[in-house]
């Protein structure tokens, strides 16, 4: 048995979901033209990220239930200790991930969220799914609160936050990346500040390709491979 599937995370995810979608319907069909929308996002994004996000505080952004699984079974697989997350919003992609570290023996996750009210929900909704012992959240933005304390090598890092600054946090986070770490960038776009070339370049030491989930969004699947 995983936990994953069973209560009380089962539980938990199942009304975050519902929770999610109502309060994300409204700006998922604002996104509709995806094209628009997404130039709009990085224009706004390039201008001041962190004044974007607080615009965004109710939303939940999140992941989907096959998206989260495919997280846990990463983690699962690659038998992760310690895992980096960049945008942790209400903590729905933090349970998939806190869960496969909880069925894997235990580890730590360090996660980051901008919006402090975002991370006090994300904290309960970790409490309610047992898993709060594994996580921290640290709140505010990742580019200073991911530079120091990582305290050991990060065997997943999956990236979620403001797309322009994947690349940054990526090279922040690198020094602490173990050999065949897996990094995880979702809505990893070719508009998005060079993240792709970088890690698409085997000169810099990853493995990368696209996934076909929800495809055209840009979700990409990296190793590291020094
Ligand atoms: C797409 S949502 C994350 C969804 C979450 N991973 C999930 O699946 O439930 C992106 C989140 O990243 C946060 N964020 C954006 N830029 C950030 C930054 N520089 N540092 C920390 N968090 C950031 C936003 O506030 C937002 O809550």
């Amino acid at each position: 048995m995983d936990s994953l599937t069973t209560d009380p995370v089962a539980a938990v995810l199942g009304r975050l979901y519902q929770e999610a979608a109502r309060a994300d319907r409204p700006l998922m069909e604002s996104f509709r033209n995806r094209q628009v929308a997404l130039e709009e996002l990085l224009k706004a994004e390039a201008k001041d990220y962190r004044a974007l996000y607080r615009t965004y505080a109710d939303n939940f952004l999140n992941v989907s239930a096959d998206f989260g699984r495919f997280l846990y079974m990463c983690a699962r697989a690659r038998k992760a200790k310690r895992i980096v997350e960049f945008g942790t919003s209400f903590g729905i992609s933090t349970i998939h991930l806190a869960c496969a570290l909880r069925d894997g023996g235990g580890g730590h996750l360090i996660g980051s969220e901008l919006e402090p009210t975002k991370a006090r929900r994300a904290q309960a909704n970790l409490n309610d799914a047992g898993l709060a012992d594994l996580v921290e959240i640290r709140i505010g933005d990742a580019l200073e609160t991911l530079k120091d304390s990582i305290d050991g090598d990060v065997d997943l890092l999956f990236l979620d936050g403001a797309f322009s600054l994947y690349l940054p946090v990526l090279k922040l986070l690198e020094p602490h990346l173990s050999n065949g770490a897996v990094v995880i960038g979702d809505n990893a776009l070719q508009q998005s500040g060079g993240y792709l070339d970088y890690v698409r370049n085997p000169g810099n030491g990853y493995l990368s390709l696209p996934l076909p989930f929800a495809a055209g969004r840009g979700n990409e699947f990296t190793i590291v491979t020094r």
